[in-house]
């Protein structure tokens, strides 16, 4: 049995922090924000609000849309690297707050790649035919993890949440195919280093700042464009296909330099690709789905369209997911 999307939704938190903003929190530049990354705007929580909240909004915009009563979820998904709490999961928190009283669910951790290994994990639950509605988030409040005097990562990351509902497909639509890889040699290049079981919170943890972001750009962005650009090939490759033949690429959105390269390797052209880092930054586990609904308001998919998705992130992890898209309004 095949998994197929049929409704999405996106929600982004209303404030919004420009990078001329940014310019007068730290040592940057709107020019080379914008150069070096494609970067303009990110969205930014207010004080309170967690990624529970802007994942609920998504799940009530998921249950409307795909007239689903809340009582017939299945399962809920959180692909996330921010959940409100260690533990509970958050996903527990958005079931509560819609009341899907007979579903249950999880958070799942894959950085960047998080939404590609939560789609993958959902339409194999719907292909084992003992679950019939599946939602899965990708939600991230990146701000709660940043440390605003760090230029280096500081400038990148954006909060907001997307999603799918996923259910048997009737017909040839729904996710074809997917690939997906974890290398964790690659851990130490991008992570939040405390708060784990490794160093957990102390006085100290938190005087040297480890409990935000740190990465060794250079290094990602190398394994970042070779993964998404590899991973993408072998998808194209293992069904028969080339880069013309899809109709939309979306990619995760870490730094429009390595979308470019990554699209430019497959053989897919500017106008196959969306682009919406400019807007958001990198949302971590929600620039997939924001951009698959996205894509959806803005008409840009079609019954019957082919949609590579392509993401690479901390772990390292990475992955493709190929789908045909189906009738969703
Ligand atoms: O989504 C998860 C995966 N993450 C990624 O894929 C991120 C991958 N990496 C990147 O996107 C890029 O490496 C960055 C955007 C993070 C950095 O771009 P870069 O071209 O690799 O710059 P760099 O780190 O080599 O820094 C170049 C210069 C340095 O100055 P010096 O040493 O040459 O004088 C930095 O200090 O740019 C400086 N710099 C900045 N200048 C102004 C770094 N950050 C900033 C900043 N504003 N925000």
């Amino acid at each position: 049995m095949r998994a197929t999307i049929t409704a999405t939704a996106r929600y982004l938190p209303e404030r919004v922090l420009t990078n001329f903003d940014m310019e007068k929190i730290i040592d940057t530049s709107d020019e080379w924000i914008r150069t070096r990354t494609g970067i303009e705007t990110r969205h930014i929580v207010s004080n309170g609000q967690a990624t529970a909240d802007l994942s609920t909004h998504v799940a009530k915009q998921l249950l409307e849309r795909s007239g689903t009563k809340p009582e017939d979820v299945d399962i809920i998904i959180l692909a996330t690297v921010t959940p409100d709490r260690v533990f509970p999961s958050t996903a527990a928190i958005i079931q509560d707050n819609i009341s899907a009283k007979n579903a249950w669910g999880f958070d799942l951790s894959g950085a960047c790649t998080g939404f590609l290994y939560a789609l993958e994990t959902g339409a194999n639950f719907i292909a084992s035919g003992r679950y019939k509605k599946v939602m899965v988030i990708g939600a991230e409040t990146m701000s709660s993890i940043i440390d605003y005097t760090d230029r280096n990562t500081c400038v990148l990351f954006g909060d907001g949440a997307g999603g799918v509902m996923l259910e048997p497909a009737t017909n040839d639509e729904g996710i074809l195919d997917s690939i997906m890889h974890i290398d964790g040699s690659g851990a130490d290049f991008l992570q939040m280093p405390a708060g784990g079981s490794l160093l957990p919170a102390s006085h100290e943890t938190v005087d040297k700042r480890l409990h935000s972001i740190q990465q060794d750009g250079k290094t990602v962005f190398k394994f970042a464009v070779r993964g998404m650009a590899e991973v993408s090939a072998d998808i194209l490759k293992r069904n028969n296909l080339n880069g013309q033949d899809i109709k939309l690429f979306i990619p995760h959105q870490a730094n429009k330099r390595i979308i470019d390269a990554a699209a430019q390797r497959c053989g897919i052209s500017e106008n196959q690709v969306l682009i919406n880092i400019n807007k958001y930054g990198n949302t971590t586990a929600a620039t997939i789905p924001i951009g698959i609904d996205e894509s959806v308001e803005d008409g840009r998919l079609k019954k019957g369209d082919l949609v590579l998705l392509a993401a690479f992130g901390a772990g390292f992890t990475w992955g493709s997911t190929l789908i045909r898209w189906g009738n969703i309004s």
